[in-house]
């Protein structure tokens, strides 16, 4: 089997790279690196002493996606190119909609042209807005409220309405929850450009001196401490839930939506608490206002992927802190930025 990855030099990409190459899938990867190094990819290789084949540019370019179609037999795609910061969303959002729509219509408009049908869409969460109940199922209601949110929802009702039409594709949608955490090697992570958005990434550069200290975006919420909760999922129990997925994609047709959570919500405090205790370090830490457009609680009901995809979130939070601080402390710098 060969996979194309797009944005698979990213964060979940190259993690999802490790377990595809260990199930001896070949990978084909295109990034424009706009968010990652190539860095990354060469230690994916030496991680799974196995070969991408990396191909730099845009996935707006449908010449250049004829050209990787053109040469090689690609069995399915899986679409992580994206942006995904939510603020810089709300600062450039024409970028955001060019990026992440036309990317996903280019692609599909080329795979039709090629027949390949086998498609994985990066979903997120933040689909589900702000839910009136917990845990989320993937039928709960959609909303979102910012454009970063609603390039995801908008890309999920594109893949909708293709299929209603070309129900000989095969289609999943990852809903994705909080992915944290690093390769147990230390090898690959998060290497966020400028001051991290997330949570973990904060917490880790505050821990190798880069940030000062951590602020915690309010603890007047309504949960046990204060603090927002969210559901935290190892990348690597991510990157495996995308090699659980391939199974929809050989049964046949069908659009298929998986939550991929662990079904578990810890608080900021508790984030902040266990990443103290794993790796023996003190988090300084004030608490300032809520960041807007922040929900109190979210977390995942994961059954539906547990059940149809055999998959579950094996690792927890001490695993995600230790590998965490393992990748943050060994790189301090994350990858060198040029190729
Ligand atoms: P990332 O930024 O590390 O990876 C995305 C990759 O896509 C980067 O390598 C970037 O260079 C590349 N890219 C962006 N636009 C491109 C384009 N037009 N052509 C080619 N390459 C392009 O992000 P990630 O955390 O690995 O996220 C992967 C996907 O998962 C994204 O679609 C994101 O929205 C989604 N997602 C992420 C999270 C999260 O918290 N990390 C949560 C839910 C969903
Ligand atoms: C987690 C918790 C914050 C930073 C975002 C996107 C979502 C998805 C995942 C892509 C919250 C608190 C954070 C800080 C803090 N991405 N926090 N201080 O907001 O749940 O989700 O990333 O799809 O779409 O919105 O993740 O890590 O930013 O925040 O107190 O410096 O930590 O308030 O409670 P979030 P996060």
């Amino acid at each position: 089997m060969k996979l194309l990855l797009t944005g698979g030099a990213g964060y979940i990409g190259s993690h999802t790279c490790i377990e595809l190459l260990n199930l001896d899938i070949d990978v084909v990867v295109i990034d424009n690196l706009s968010n990652s190094s190539y860095h990354s990819l060469e230690r994916v290789q030496s991680i799974t002493d196995k070969n991408i084949t990396f191909i730099e540019g845009d996935v707006r370019d449908k010449e250049l996606l004829r050209s990787i179609f053109r040469q090689g037999d690609i069995d399915g795609v899986i679409h992580f190119a994206g942006l995904k910061a939510v603020g810089e969303s709300n600062e450039i959002p024409l970028q955001y909609y060019d990026n992440n729509l036309n990317s996903t219509i280019t692609l599909l408009q080329i795979m039709e042209e090629y027949d390949c049908r086998n498609f994985i869409f990066s979903s997120s969460a933040t689909v589900y807005g702000n839910p009136e109940k917990l845990p989320i199922t993937e039928d709960f209601p959609l909303s979102v409220t910012n454009p970063y949110g609603r390039t995801k929802l908008m890309n999920e009702d594109i893949l909708r309405d293709f299929y209603k039409v070309k129900n000989n594709w095969n289609i999943v949608l990852l809903r994705y929850f909080n992915p944290v955490g690093a390769h147990p090697s230390g090898l690959i992570g998060e290497d966020p450009n400028g001051i991290p958005n997330n949570l973990l990434p904060y917490i880790t550069q505050v821990a190798v001196g880069k940030l000062g200290k951590l602020n915690i975006f309010g603890d007047d919420y309504d949960t046990p401490d204060g603090t927002g909760i969210r559901d935290y999922i190892h990348v690597v129990d991510l990157a495996k839930g995308h090699a659980a997925a391939l199974q929809k994609l050989k049964i046949g047709s069908g659009l298929n939506i998986f939550n991929l959570g662990t079904g578990r919500g810890y608080s900021v405090l508790e984030m902040v608490d266990t990443f103290s205790k794993v790796n023996n370090l003190k988090i300084d830490y004030q608490i300032v206002s809520r960041r807007e457009g922040d929900i109190a609680s979210c977390y995942a009901d994961p059954s539906k992927a547990n059940k149809e995809l055999n998959w579950k979130a094996i690792y927890g939070l001490e695993d995600i802190c230790r590998d965490a601080w393992n990748w943050q402390s060994n790189n301090p710098n994350g990858y060198k930025k040029t190729r």
